[in-house]
């Protein structure tokens, strides 16, 4: 299915007397201002027990990869107890793990070791929805409406059906007669269909996603009080962190009577809908949740951190990180960058501008658990509309992915020298690409059926991970996966990488390795450059110099090189999609 991805590679040149100090992990308070966090999606990193389904035990037994790696912290998708309707993100009890997962005990051994290696642990909490298998839904269905178990959710009446078949999205606006068998409003869940469902005595409940992932009502005292119980279960425990999922979705306007969008809430997941003033989009009210939980962290010590997954505009994206709110939130706009030399720029002077305003650093992130894998993306041709693509099963356009490999790697090297924090999703280190052509059968994306095939969704970068080039799951596991791993996938394995010096993995190692040197050195000074390359520099540290454009451009520097993302640069040369990191010439000098 996939090349192996070794066979072409540019080979990357590891660093080699650069006089730069190698660090232990930061251990300081202010550890996240500057860390490298290696996202852990936990169903899919390390099986331990052979049930096809990874487990912290696994994540436990590869602590040592990710330490070499040179992670500064890990964060773990859910683990917790979920019927799974979502992955995991439909949480049935705050503070347990499921079974498939593993134990508490498993948690804290976990945790322990971690701590051990001098990693970080960031957990995942849900606050929006919960599963509607959780004992508060379960209460709720089951009581009255108007009932005290209902306010925990956003329980309404629906409006009545318009004369004739409902036909088109504005007939879900029109309400007046008496059935309460159209929604309470035409808000649409993010995984396609309405964001209300009806339950049997007739009321409809409101959910951002899946209808079997309920949304909280957060104006419920009930509701904050025992998340905040949940945020202290896991400090006590000893979590360095929390990511909080859909940070921006919490408070809700339901005053009636409830206001249309239009279908303006159906944007992709993570990217602000056009406007303001969405009845659940980005509400103002939603920061006195994150000034609160600010001092519950604060409280630990040493104090405990949070990052944001908030899919605002890039205004807003800095509320979340003010003094006195979360410490991160992740920078979607990196992720989302055009391959352009003036697109990236903007974006990062935006980052970096937006994080200053509140006195932080910006996040640097290129993939998650959610998007297409930006090697496959990087190799599609630029505005490819990936979810017709994944219905192709990546076959049209076919991507490059010679040149998806190239840019992938150049981008981490951009991503790195900058200052802030970079999230690396796991599999990213060993270049993994999306893996398009899973058979229908096998997709556990609530998306795809809730649209009815209309979306594929994001299993395709979800494939369990390949450790060895060869065994039942490459490695993963004793038995196969939960989800069906390529033929040679083997071939990205860390065992098949590891000590070629041309492979992702070492460029990885390396660029970590140096980039713990680079720390304390906040500023981004922009260099003059070629047409179509970006590049600056920070301090005495580091000069970065990446080339976006089709051809080689001179390599006009000083320094002394650390790193290249690619050998074909010839000399004096920065060849197309190449990122270059150099220790600057003494000014002056
Ligand atoms: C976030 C998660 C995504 C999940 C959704 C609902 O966007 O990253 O995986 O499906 O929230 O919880």
């Amino acid at each position: 299915m996939q090349e192996n991805p070794l066979s072409r590679a540019a080979a990357a040149r590891p660093a080699q007397g650069t006089g730069l100090t190698l660090h232990e992990p930061a251990q300081d308070a202010d550890w996240w201002r500057e860390a490298v966090v290696y996202q852990v999606y936990v169903p899919s990193f390390s099986d331990s027990d052979g049930d096809g389904m990874g487990d912290l035990r696994g994540v436990t037994a590869r602590l040592g990869h990710l330490a070499g790696l040179g992670v500064d912290a890990l964060w773990l998708t859910p683990f917790y107890p979920s019927p799974w309707a979502d992955g995991g993100y439909d949480v049935s009890d705050y503070r347990d793990v499921d079974p498939r997962h593993g134990t508490l005990d498993d948690f804290r051994e976990l945790l322990a070791r971690a701590h051990g290696h001098g990693l970080k642990i960031i957990i995942d909490i849900v606050p929006n929805h919960c599963s509607d298998q959780h004992p508060w839904f379960v209460e709720a269905l089951a009581s009255a409406p108007g009932s005290a178990a209902r306010d925990r959710f956003h329980f309404r009446d629906g409006l009545g059906a318009p004369p004739g078949p409902p036909s088109g999205p504005a007939a879900r606006e029109v309400g007046g007669g008496p059935g309460g068998s159209e929604p309470p409003a035409d808000w649409q869940s993010k995984f396609g269909g309405g964001a209300w469902s009806r339950t049997r005595d007739g009321q409809w409940y409101m959910h951002i996603f899946a209808a079997e992932q309920p949304d909280l009502n957060w104006e419920n005292p009930e509701v904050a009080a025992d998340f905040e119980r949940t945020l202290r279960f896991w400090l006590d425990l000893g979590v360095d962190g929390f990511r909080v999922d859909v940070a921006h979705r919490l408070r809700k306007d339901l005053v009636p009577p409830l206001r249309a969008t239009h279908g303006n809430d159906a944007a992709p997941l993570n990217s602000p809908p056009q406007g303001d003033n969405h009845p659940f989009w980005d509400r103002d009210e939603v920061h006195e949740i994150y000034r609160s939980w600010r001092k519950v962290l604060d409280a630990y010590e040493p104090p405990r951190i949070a990052v944001a997954e908030a899919g605002v505009s890039a205004a807003r994206l800095p509320m979340y990180t003010r003094p006195g709110e979360l410490h991160q939130a992740f920078n979607f706009f990196h992720l989302r960058c055009p391959w352009d030399a003036r697109s990236f720029r903007d974006v990062i002077d935006t980052s970096l501008g937006g994080a200053r305003s509140v006195g932080t650093l910006p996040t640097w992130v290129l993939s998650n658990h959610d998007v297409v894998r930006h090697v496959t993306r990087y190799g599609l041709p630029e505005g490819t509309d990936l979810n017709e693509w994944l219905l192709t099963d990546g076959r049209e356009p076919a991507p490059d992915l010679a040149r998806g490999r190239r840019r992938a790697r150049a981008a981490a090297l951009l991503t790195l020298a900058l200052p802030g924090t970079a999230y690396l999703y796991q599999g990213e280190e060993l270049g993994l690409p999306e893996v398009a052509d899973l058979p229908a059968g096998a997709l556990r994306d609530p998306m795809w059926e809730r649209t009815g095939h209309a979306q594929k969704g994001r299993d395709g970068c979800r494939v369990p991970l390949p450790w060895q080039e060869d065994g039942p799951s490459y490695g993963f596991g004793p038995s196969g996966g939960w989800l069906p791993q390529p033929k040679g996938w083997g071939g990205f394995s860390a065992e098949a990488q590891t000590g070629r010096a041309d492979s992702f993995l070492e460029l990885y190692r390396t660029a970590l390795r140096l980039r713990r040197g680079f720390r304390g050195s906040e500023g981004v000074e922009w260099l003059p450059a070629e047409d179509g390359e970006v590049a600056f520099r920070r301090g005495g540290v580091l000069e970065c110099r990446v080339n976006l454009s089709g051809r080689p451009v001179p390599l006009t520097s000083g320094g002394e090189p650390l790193l290249s993302s690619d050998v074909g640069s010839g000399e004096g040369m920065l060849a197309p999609d190449t990122a270059v990191w150099l220790k600057p010439a003494v000014r002056g000098g």
